[in-house]
């Protein structure tokens, strides 16, 4: 089911608040997914996947840039998101699974940056979210 109202509402809220600092959270989500479910990193041979290395926090900023794209276009993710769903689908293959692991991290994530933003309704609201997003991206797998 789409996002009511007082969903996006709260979306584009803590959207707001985070600003240019997403590219940091979504990093250090991608750290703590490498971390609590290392079957993750088995899609990133080719990355130094150490704490604090460049080429994670290079590609944190790609996927925040992804979900700034996704928090715009919240009525047709499908189509913003389409080559991304190509490209994860298809080319890369990533397990539907894995979509859990990274938006679980990017929760526990953000609740720990945002504790007093982090109610059960922005909890609720921003798993829609990432499982609206999760959708779009692993809709082509087979
Ligand atoms: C919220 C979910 C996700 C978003 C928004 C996202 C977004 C992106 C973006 C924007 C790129 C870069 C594309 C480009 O350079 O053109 C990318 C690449 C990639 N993604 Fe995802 N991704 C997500 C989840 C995942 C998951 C769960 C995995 C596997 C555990 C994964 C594995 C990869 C890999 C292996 C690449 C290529 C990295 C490279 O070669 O540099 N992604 N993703």
């Amino acid at each position: 089911m789409a996002l009511s109202e007082t969903e996006r509402w709260m979306v584009h809220a803590l959207w707001k608040k985070i600003g240019s600092n997403l590219g940091i959270y979504v990093t250090e989500a991608l750290e703590r997914t490498f971390l609590a479910f290392p079957s993750t990193k088995t899609y990133f041979p080719h990355l130094n996947l150490s704490p604090g290395s460049t080429q994670v926090k290079t590609h944190g900023q790609k996927v925040a840039d992804a979900l700034n794209l996704a928090a715009d276009h919240l009525d047709d993710l499908p189509g913003a998101l389409s080559a991304l769903s190509d490209l994860h689908a298809h080319k890369l293959r990533v397990d539907p699974a894995n979509f859990q692991f990274l938006s679980h991290c990017l929760l526990v994530t953000l609740a720990r940056h945002y504790p007093g933003d982090f109610s059960p309704a922005m909890q609720a609201s921003l798993d829609k979210f990432l499982g609206h997003v999760t959708s779009a991206l692993t809709s082509k797998c087979r």
